[in-house]
């Protein structure tokens, strides 16, 4: 049987009803989440917290990125209006006289933005507004409370940088490379160098490939 990788499947590895795709969960307009990125459980908005329809706020993920179990992205109403002598919310509870303050008095920080192939490791936790750049790689239980550049390991609790992946030459090759963009066919066609730990190689021949493109 020919089985050709389906970004619309739910559950992609027969017998497996643990770990789905992403993106054909999803219900919420305000989460988006590109083809073949996946999720080591099940309910995946379960797993995006405080996201509520009033601050507009995003959830934008991209294409093959790895989330492990219990991770949480918790959105930007999480957050108590600060900026204030008390923190208390009265407005939520039955009668206290008190409006919902208007979204300028809120700490809003904006959408969370996740690029693409990054490796998000257990129990991590995404806080409002943090933006995690191409080829990442979270490790576990970290709380990420800042941006994270492409293809830089973070980990700890504010998540610090461990290290760059790869020297600045590869990084900025595969930023332009993008290889998640490419067609299923193409992408199984480059499987061996996706996968090759002889960074020389890959190297040559993605810039060898980006010639061919006239991208370099
Ligand atoms: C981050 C990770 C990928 C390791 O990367 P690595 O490059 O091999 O890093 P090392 O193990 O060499 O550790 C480098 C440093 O980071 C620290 N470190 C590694 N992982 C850490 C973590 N999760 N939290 C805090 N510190 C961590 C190490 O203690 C070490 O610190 P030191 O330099 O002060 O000694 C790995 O630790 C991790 O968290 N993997 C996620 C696994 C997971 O969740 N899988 C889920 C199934 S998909």
């Amino acid at each position: 049987m020919n089985i050709k990788p389906d970004p619309n499947k739910i559950f992609p590895i027969s017998g497996v009803n643990n770990l789905v795709y992403v993106k054909p969960t999803i219900k919420n307009p305000n989460i988006i989440v590109g083809d073949f990125t996946y999720f080591s459980d099940v309910d995946f908005e379960k797993h995006v917290t405080h996201h509520y329809d009033f601050n507009g706020d995003k959830l934008i993920i991209g294409k093959f990125c790895q989330i492990a179990a219990g991770v949480e992205f918790v959105m930007n109403g999480a957050n108590h209006q600060m900026n204030s002598v008390s923190t208390f919310p009265f407005y939520i509870f039955e009668g206290w006289e008190q409006k919902a303050p208007s979204l300028s008095e809120m700490p809003l920080k904006g959408d969370t933005v996740i690029g693409n192939d990054v490796w998000i490791g257990q129990n991590a936790v995404i806080l409002p507004g943090v933006h995690v750049d191409d080829g990442a790689i979270i490790g576990l239980n970290s709380v990420v409370a800042s941006d994270v550049p492409a293809y830089t390991i973070v980990a700890g609790n504010p998540a610090r940088e461990i290290k760059k992946r790869f020297d600045a030459e590869l990084i900025s090759l595969m930023l332009k490379f993008r290889w998640w963009d490419l067609s299923i066919s193409e992408i199984n066609s480059l499987i061996p160098i996706l996968t090759c730990s002889d960074l020389a190689k890959v190297k040559n021949f993605v810039a060898n490939r980006l010639k061919e493109q006239n991208k370099l």
